[in-house]
């Protein structure tokens, strides 16, 4: 250690720095640019970090701009911290001056300021000293990247009105400081460009009594660097805790991270609006937001996170609390091409749970080969172009369908269709397809018709119709088919995949889809996994009253199944994925018992209609950007995730 005085501190310091190999931190509350220049000179490629203080504009304002101007020089990085007073410089984490004066004239040079200093060599205090320094600097605010603005005035607990100091995109997640602890979390929501230029015609304004101190801003703005220009606002803000708006905010909720080491509810509702002057930082690299995107609406951890996307215009991850979907079940909305299935295989994909299993109703055969993981753990079901008629009502719809209407007139009628009523049921453990095929059946039909009447030669007909219409597997392969279903209910993987693109009638996909469903909510009473089932184009399986290939009726299995499964399959952790292009199709009482809702771009006025329950008064700048979404963008609202928030998830 050796004591310096005031005229011995500049050589040391100048010292000090020439042998600087890789880092110099400052911490000086007050820099003049013309001492720091001196001081650096030619010192390149080296990692610089200054601490300064600003807790007025006056600070500022004798920290010079010109300050700024060296430290971008050198690539260096300013930080600012209201309440510093300390003054040191560390090099190369291995000798230090500690001491009183600033890096200015007055501190280093001129008369009058008395200073000490002392030269530190010690490696212990030296590491002390270094641990000290990234105490007060996690206490700082790097303007150059954290600082996006401030709160200009609460217009109540959920929405503040805002001046930006830099160019942000709508949509935009913010982080708005309460304490130490706590902040809340804000979503830049609608952006109105104001001229900053024209400062003393604000003044005029609606302005007039916001801004007092009309010199001091327009000395602000009249600064040439911007990042000095920023510090300076921020510290004029400090003093005066005034400003002048651009943007709205809304404040989704008040956090306080540390509840959750003590497994209490880290969200509370914002009852007071944050104060005018209150910094708006950026949310990037933040610890706390991966927290937060972690709890589910009611404040607790997800039971089971499972991530699917980053944050709209961050690469921050969100994640989704699977329990909220295998009890409350999930609406996945949005028309063609928008990336619905993409996303269900994202979650798909993060899916590292055991005790649950996933039954998907693929129509376009889209998922084994679509989801980027090991095929060995799908189970892969596909299914042969069949006819699935599982009612007598079917079976006569489809005679009525080729001219052959079948009344129970005749005794021979009568004998046909008790003989459908006999083999065709809408439960998979009864249906006659376990024996037997449909040809099977069509013969033993014809046999019960008379030799020589219409009825048999219609009958034989009929069935050369079919195999015309729906080739000869649509008529032998129901046996298999009821196989295949019921050993994959046996399978011990965790996807199953009921390939359905190679059906061509929409009845007997609906049917088989809606037995396969019926099984799967008799089965899930008796298991203690959770269970999902994904029902893309839900609007054909469960549609609203006078849409879809198939009505929505009693007769309509896969309708009552759906509904089944939405009102009660919470009681056994059985959940529903409904995915749809038309949310305006689908069930209503349905789509009101899907409890998440993630809803990509949509178009259609009606589908638009459909989906206005899910928006909030203060969500309606997104519900507005619904149509010009790109695919893959998605506002995801509910149970499952912490607030309604804008994602990205990846495609291809
Ligand atoms: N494997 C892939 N490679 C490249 N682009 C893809 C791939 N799969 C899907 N996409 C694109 O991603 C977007 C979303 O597709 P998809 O999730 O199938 O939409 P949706 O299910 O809503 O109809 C589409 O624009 C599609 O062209
Ligand atoms: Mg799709």
């Amino acid at each position: 250690m050796k004591i310096l005085t005031k005229e011995e501190i500049f050589p040391a310091l100048k010292q000090l720095v020439s042998q600087a190999k890789k880092e110099i931190l400052i911490v000086s509350p007050w820099v003049k640019g013309e001492v720091l220049d001196k001081l650096l000179s030619e010192k390149e490629d080296l990692n610089i970090e200054i601490l300064i203080r600003s807790s007025k504009l006056e600070d500022l304002l004798i920290t010079d701009p010109y300050t700024f101007d060296i430290i971008q020089k050198y690539n260096g990085k300013i930080y600012l911290n209201p309440d510093l007073h300390s003054k040191f410089v560390i090099v190369d984490g291995k000798k230090a001056i500690v001491g009183s004066a600033n890096i200015t004239k007055a501190g280093l040079f001129e008369e009058g300021n008395i200073e000490t200093a002392v030269l530190i060599e010690n490696k212990k205090e030296i590491e002390k000293l270094k641990d000290y320094y990234h105490q007060i600097k996690k206490r700082s605010i790097d303007v150059q990247t954290q600082v996006f603005g401030f709160i200009l005035n609460s217009l109540n607990s959920r929405e503040a009105e805002a001046i930006l100091i830099r160019k942000l995109p709508e949509q935009t997640y913010v982080k708005i400081p309460i304490n130490q602890e706590a902040f809340y979390l804000g979503r830049i929501a609608v952006i109105k460009s104001i001229n900053l230029g024209i400062v003393s015609s604000f003044a005029n304004t609606v302005f007039k009594n916001l801004l007092t101190k009309t010199d001091e801003i327009k000395q602000i703005f009249s600064g040439e660097n911007q990042l000095w220009q920023h510090s300076a606002l921020l510290s004029y803000l400090y003093e005066n805790s005034e400003s002048f708006y651009i943007a709205n905010v809304e404040i989704l909720a008040e956090f306080n991270p540390k509840k959750i080491k003590e497994k209490e509810s880290i969200l509370k509702t914002p009852l007071e609006p944050p104060k005018a002057g209150t910094l708006i930082l950026s949310l990037k690299k933040e610890e706390e937001i991966k927290n937060i995107l972690r709890i589910n609406h009611a404040g607790y951890e997800m039971g089971t996170p499972v991530e699917f996307g980053r944050i709209f215009n961050t690469d921050i991850p969100v994640f989704i609390d699977l329990d909220k979907i295998t009890t409350m079940h999930m609406a996945v909305l949005g028309t063609t091409g928008s990336g619905k299935t993409t996303f269900i295989r994202r979650v798909l994909e993060h899916l590292h749970v055991k005790n649950v299993r996933v039954f998907i109703f693929d129509l376009y055969g889209e998922y084994y080969e679509g989801l980027r993981m090991d095929k060995s753990l799908l189970e892969h079901v596909v299914f042969p172009d069949v006819l699935f008629p599982i009612t007598a009502e079917d079976m006569k719809e489809t005679l009525k369908e080729e001219g052959i209407p079948i009344q129970e007139k005749s005794n021979e009628e009568r004998r046909i269709i008790s003989l459908f009523r006999e083999y065709f049921k809408p439960d998979i453990n009864i249906l006659a397809f376990k024996e037997k095929n449909l040809e099977d059946i069509l013969i033993e039909a014809v046999s019960l018709t008379d030799p020589s009447g219409y009825l048999r030669k219609d009958l034989i007909e009929f069935i050369d119709i079919l195999k015309r219409d729906y080739g000869e597997n649509a008529l032998t392969k129901q046996v298999e088919v009821v196989k295949q279903i019921m050993s994959s209910f046996e399978s011990k993987k965790n996807i199953i995949i009921y390939n359905l693109n190679y059906i061509t009638d929409a009845k007997s996909r609906v049917n088989l889809s809606g037995t396969i469903m019926k099984e799967l909510f008799r089965r899930a009473k008796e298991t203690d996994e959770r269970w999902m089932v994904v029902l893309e184009e839900a609007q054909n399986f469960a549609p609203e009253k006078g849409f879809g290939e198939i009505p929505a009726s009693s007769e309509n299995i896969s309708y009552l199944m759906a509904r089944k499964i939405a009102t009660e399959g919470r009681k056994f952790n059985l959940g529903l994925i409904a995915i749809t292009q038309r949310p305006a199709n689908i069930n209503k009482y349905v789509l009101s018992q899907l409890n998440t809702q993630a809803i990509f771009k949509l178009i259609n006025r009606n589908d638009l209609d459909a989906v206005s329950v899910f928006f909030e008064f203060s969500k309606e700048d997104v519900y507005s950007l619904l149509p010009l979404l790109k695919p893959g963008s998605v506002f995801i609202t509910g149970l499952a995730v912490p607030f309604g928030l804008l994602a990205e998830i990846e495609l291809g």
